[in-house]
């Protein structure tokens, strides 16, 4: 599909099967291939600690545990998954991802997990989310040693972090990642979880961006998702103008560099598409077990971490496939839009109601904007390439 963009030099016509702009509409339907490569997964999460020590008020996964009984999982079962994945012939794993719960209470494991893997199979890169509050010698030397990456949960300020999380929380995470940066320590970011309860203590998004940005690390803030009134954040949806704003920002933002600063979800999901020629053909490409493979802790595979334990996953292909949604199915940007699959079947999405509905998208007009952007920028070479080419550094493993 072509879609046309007018400045006030030219027309321009945006191929969305190749995401390439062109003044002329002559510009042929060719469409991106997806590389079928059988022996490389993307992704493998394996949910190795169905434990915690800390009960968050709002944890989607009920404390850890998702629904079941607290438990860590065992070296037979790791064998299994290690055993099904080598057999399946997989020689490479994108992204190997030790998932919990609180992944370190089982830091045997995952120690285990990532010798026996890579004795069979090359794993580029391992990545954990942590809650940043066990800090022992194992878990100190697996982080020299390895090098995962680290996404650590801090909700912002103490008094917020520690209403949320536990009292005393606060301290330790801060003590666990004022380790990291005293071991120079790169490869980790901030993931912050923002609810009502900031509000309430008047602490803004924009409260929770300075603080992150004056403890001088690269964090990403979202938005609780919850069905309790408590905790759902009020009125945060960013208007349209400030949405626009932020997209002009963001763009300026990796033009400059700035890697520490979140950019908009439209502008990354724009470039990626664009700089990366990938095609979302559904809503989360993630379930396919082409692409990605979940293990729970008792080694059931399941197509997404969000549906381990007791959630519900039997409308996972009705809710994926964007030709179901009328609205979808005839959008120009369709093949740049990743939605979350997993919030709509729960019931937290804006877009795709719970019972199926499509509900409301303003993400067709802040495309059409960012692309508006992204053109006027064409005509100075310099900032278009810095643009292209720093935009690596702000892709987001959360
Ligand atoms: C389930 S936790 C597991 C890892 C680890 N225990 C931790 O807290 O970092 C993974 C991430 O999901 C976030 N999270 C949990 N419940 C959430 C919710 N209802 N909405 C948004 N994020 C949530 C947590 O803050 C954490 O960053
Ligand atoms: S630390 Fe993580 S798994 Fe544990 S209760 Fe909090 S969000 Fe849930
Ligand atoms: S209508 Fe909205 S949700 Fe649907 S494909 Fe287009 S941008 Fe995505």
């Amino acid at each position: 599909m072509l879609k046309t963009f007018y400045t006030d030099s030219n027309t321009y016509y945006f191929n969305s099967e190749n995401f390439t702009i062109s003044t002329s509409n002559n510009n042929s339907e060719t469409r991106v291939e997806k590389e079928l490569d059988k022996s490389t997964l993307k992704k493998v999460v394996i949910n190795i600690s169905n434990s915690c020590n800390l009960s968050c008020a709002y944890c989607y996964a009920d404390g850890g545990n998702y629904g079941m009984t607290n438990q860590l999982m065992d070296h037979p079962t790791a064998d299994k998954i290690i055993e099904q994945l080598v057999s399946g012939d997989v020689k490479r794993i994108n992204r190997l991802i030790l998932f919990g719960g609180e992944p370190f209470l089982n830091i045997d494991l995952f120690v285990y997990i990532i010798e026996q893997l890579s004795q069979n199979i090359e794993v580029s890169k391992i990545e954990t989310v942590t809650n940043g509050t066990v800090l022992n010698k194992k878990v100190k030397s697996m982080i020299e040693k390895y090098q995962p990456f680290l996404i650590v949960s801090l909700d912002g300020p103490q008094e917020i972090h520690d209403q949320l999380r536990g009292k005393g929380s606060h301290r330790r995470t801060v003590k666990f990642i004022d380790y990291l940066k005293s071991i120079n320590y790169e490869t980790f970011e901030v993931a912050s979880t923002y609810t009502r309860k900031h509000q309430k203590l008047n602490l803004s998004k924009e409260d929770i961006y300075k603080y992150f940005t004056d403890m001088s690390i690269r964090f990403n803030i979202n938005n609780v998702f919850s069905k309790n009134k408590i905790l759902v954040v009020k009125e945060m949806e960013m208007s349209k103008e400030k949405r626009k704003e932020f997209i002009v920002q963001s763009i300026n933002d990796i033009i400059e560099a700035n890697v520490k600063n979140y950019i908009s979800p439209i502008v990354y999901d724009v470039l990626l598409s664009m700089i990366y020629k990938s095609k979302t053909e559904s809503f989360c490409d993630d379930i396919d077990p082409e692409n990605t493979v979940t293990f729970d802790v008792d080694g059931t595979p399941k197509s997404c971490f969000r549906f381990w334990g007791t959630h519900n996953s039997d409308k996972v292909s009705l809710f994926n496939n964007k030709d179901n949604f009328e609205k979808c199915k005839n959008c120009w940007c369709k093949g740049m839009c990743m939605e979350c699959v997993a919030n709509m079947i729960d019931g937290y999405s804006p877009i795709i109601s719970e019972d199926g509905q499509f509900l409301k998208c303003q993400k067709q007009d802040l495309m059409e904007y960012c692309v508006y952007q992204i053109i006027a920028l064409s005509s100075d070479k310099v900032k278009l390439s810095k643009l292209v080419n720093n935009f690596e550094r702000f892709i987001r493993y959360a």
